[in-house]
């Protein structure tokens, strides 16, 4: 039987050809979409969520709309440098004709997770909010997930929203450090692996040349994601970051994790970097905490591979 998701997704370039990616996995049912800030403001995360499944013609799939802001302040603005003014690479799609759910991504989530006890993954893109607010309303949730598969955080490596931190844990540290440390299974598909996945020039002329409209779609937004990886990192196109997470989900063959505790940093300089106590006994800050399985190698090769033929 398939694998139940809910994807909490700040669309975004990277997210779309996530979501699209487990829209076209058989191991994966996708039953909602839950929206944060990050890359865009919540209330254009939702709008493009909505355009996403009306393009993949998957309007049965609710949307429900997500927190506006971090736990503990103000959002601190998108990233149209990195994924356009509009999340989707500045393509300026028509507005859709769905709406999201009279439900908020946490009641969501835990209406979903206590209805199907064990049965539901939580695959959040963005931002950890959602999921703490979820916890907070219901900590019985964490016992009846089946697990969460996150795209955040650098464990062993630098950030790429700061030199210390990974932008969906840098958006809204305090709710990583009650998400990384509550006692549901997680795996953090973070920088130190998503760094190592790169999608070439050649990888990308693929979607150019299908002519399925997800790809199409794809192929559109893409270029103003890439312009940016180019000017920032000097690469020829960009690394996976939110599609690593859904390929964990479907195959953590995959990946090689170690599992460990992990706090996330909240004050100063360094805030939102996570960081995992790899020593033999926890120091006190870690003590107590659940282990996490930190991703910390990818077989690149095949996860593309993945991706790609189900995408082109
Ligand atoms: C993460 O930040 C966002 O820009 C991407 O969508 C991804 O989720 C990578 O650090
Ligand atoms: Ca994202």
């Amino acid at each position: 039987m398939a694998q139940k998701i809910i994807i909490d997704t700040d669309p975004g370039v990277d997210d779309t050809m996530a979501i699209f990616f487990a829209l076209r996995s058989p191991e994966l049912d996708v039953i909602g979409l839950t929206t944060i800030f990050g890359n865009v403001d919540t209330d254009l995360a939702t709008t493009n969520a909505l355009r996403l499944l009306e393009i993949a013609g998957r309007m049965d799939i609710p949307v429900a709309k997500g927190a506006d802001h971090p736990l503990t302040g103000p959002f601190a603005g998108g990233v149209a440098f990195v994924h356009g003014d509009d999340g989707q690479g500045n393509v300026h799609l028509p507005p859709p004709a769905g709406r999201a759910v009279d439900q908020s991504a946490a009641a969501f989530i835990i209406e979903q997770v206590m209805a199907a006890p064990g049965e539901i993954t939580l695959v959040p893109l963005g931002p950890l909010t959602n999921l703490a607010l979820a916890l907070r309303l219901e900590p019985r949730i964490a016992v009846n997930v089946r697990q969460v598969v996150l795209m955040g955080g650098n464990a062993l490596c630098p950030g790429n929203a700061t030199p210390a931190a990974e932008a969906n844990i840098h958006n809204d540290p305090e709710a990583a450090d009650v998400v990384l440390g509550a006692e549901w299974p997680v795996t953090m598909v973070g920088l130190d692996v998503t760094h190592r996945v790169n999608m070439t020039p050649a990888h990308l002329d693929r979607y150019d040349q299908s002519d399925d409209p997800l790809a199409q779609h794809i192929s559109r937004i893409v270029p103003h994601y890439r312009a940016y990886f180019e000017q920032s990192y000097g690469i020829q196109g960009i690394y996976v970051h939110d599609s690593s997470a859904v390929a964990c989900a479907i195959d953590p063959s995959l990946f090689t994790a170690q599992r460990w505790p992990v706090r996330v940093e909240t004050q100063g300089i360094s805030r939102g970097k996570t960081w995992p106590d790899n020593g033999e006994r926890p120091l006190p800050p870690w003590q107590g905490r659940p282990l996490v399985s930190v991703c910390v190698g990818v077989d690149a090769d095949r996860l593309l591979e993945m991706e790609l033929n189900r995408l082109t």
